[in-house]
């Protein structure tokens, strides 16, 4: 078969669909390049354009749905996501969707909170690979020795980790409600897991004390200070705006900090004349695709989990509805309880409540 011709099922009926560049892609995904033309070059268009037009005719015919985090290429995010944002935003629209089928365009954990949210969906996520160190950092038992050694203390997991591991926490977090979330427990002491700089900000910001776990970002922990004052030395008017996974140094060099969404905000109201966003590289494309008034200085590092994904892992997760996120049962009760817990509009009095409870 040719590898560029690929068969979908609907209703029992096979339609072939070509993966060529024709004049007929080119006039389906005119409006789709229009948004990324400033930063995907007009060459490599025609292998991205036959993926982006079967993708969203096959959304259609799955009544499907792609969520892209803000790490995602140009192409997936502009071209075929339907929702995107940071993983607050991500969990926050999973639960309003209306469509049968989720395809995760970002990482394992990502799809693995969808999934939790949605337990009677088709929840997809291209390529089984795509981790995040963070999750690797720390197991459930890690937490339930964490629990021992400091009874009655509650747990703040961060959403980049296992079903498992918030099975065993209170409640969880993201980057974009850290401090919000630590401090309605009402807590002298909490537990914040996994990222040590993330806790280590959070504890700047609070007065509640934070008792860290060790994991860290390998795309963020790369990032330097010295770096950082580098650029600020050779470019006039530039702003430095991180991310709170990076090392405390980098983040006091920082203009300001924030969650993935908060960033781009950031650049969206602020519109700096000059930005460096101390994060993963399609972030920066992601944002100067829409924002042209602004320059981008690009050191960037790149998530090699985030990266796994593609139109074409997309496109064959579209077709054959796999691989799908299981969780055992036994495990996402409990899962969902933390994440549910941090969407909640529950009031402080809630959370305090539970945190006694816990
Ligand atoms: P956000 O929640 O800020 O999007 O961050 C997720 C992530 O994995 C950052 O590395
Ligand atoms: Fe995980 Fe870091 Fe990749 Fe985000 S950027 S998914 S925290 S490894």
């Amino acid at each position: 078969m040719n590898s560029r011709l690929v068969t979908t099922r609907s209703s029992g009926r096979s339609v072939a669909a070509s993966l060529e560049y024709t004049p007929e892609v080119a006039q389906l995904t005119e409006a789709s390049y229009a948004r990324v033309r400033n930063v995907v070059p007009a060459i490599e268009w025609p292998l991205h354009a036959p993926y982006v037009a079967a993708i969203n005719s096959l959304k259609k015919e799955r009544n499907a749905v792609v969520l892209a985090h803000n790490y995602q290429t140009p192409e997936i995010f502009h071209c075929v996501a339907d929702i995107t944002g940071d993983s607050l935003a991500l969990a926050r629209r999973a639960v309003e969707t209306a469509a049968e089928v989720i395809v995760l365009a970002g990482v394992h954990f990502m799809a693995e909170t969808a999934k939790l949210l949605n337990p009677d969906k088709i929840v997809l996520i291209p390529d089984e690979r795509a981790g995040c160190s963070l999750a690797e950092s720390i197991t459930a038992d890690d937490v339930r020795e964490l629990r021992q050694s400091y009874p009655g203390v509650p747990v703040v997991t961060y959403v980049n980790t296992s079903a498992a591991v918030k099975a065993e926490a209170d409640i969880c977090c993201t980057s974009g409600n850290a401090v919000e979330i630590v401090e309605s427990l009402g807590a002298e002491k909490v537990i914040f897991l996994p990222d040590e700089y993330l806790a280590a900000y959070v504890a700047q910001q609070t007065e509640v004390e934070i008792i860290p776990w060790h994991g860290h970002c390998e795309v963020h922990e790369r990032f330097t200070a010295e770096e950082l004052e580098q650029y600020r030395a050779d470019f006039d008017q530039l702003s430095i705006i991180a991310h709170p996974e990076c090392p405390p140094d980098v983040l006091d060099v920082a203009d300001f900090v924030g969650s993935t969404a908060q960033m781009t905000e950031y650049v969206y109201s602020e519109r700096p004349a000059r930005v460096l966003m101390v994060t993963e590289c399609s972030m920066s494309d992601n944002v100067a695709a829409d924002v042209t008034d602004v320059e981008f200085i690009r050191p960037c590092n790149l998530c090699p989990h985030m990266k796994r994904i593609t139109l074409a892992n997309i496109h064959r997760a579209l077709e054959t509805l796999e691989p799908r996120v299981e969780i055992d049962p036994s495990v996402a009760v409990r899962a969902r309880r933390s994440v549910e817990r941090m969407l909640a509009p529950g009031t402080r009095k809630d959370n305090q409540r539970m945190a006694l409870t816990a």
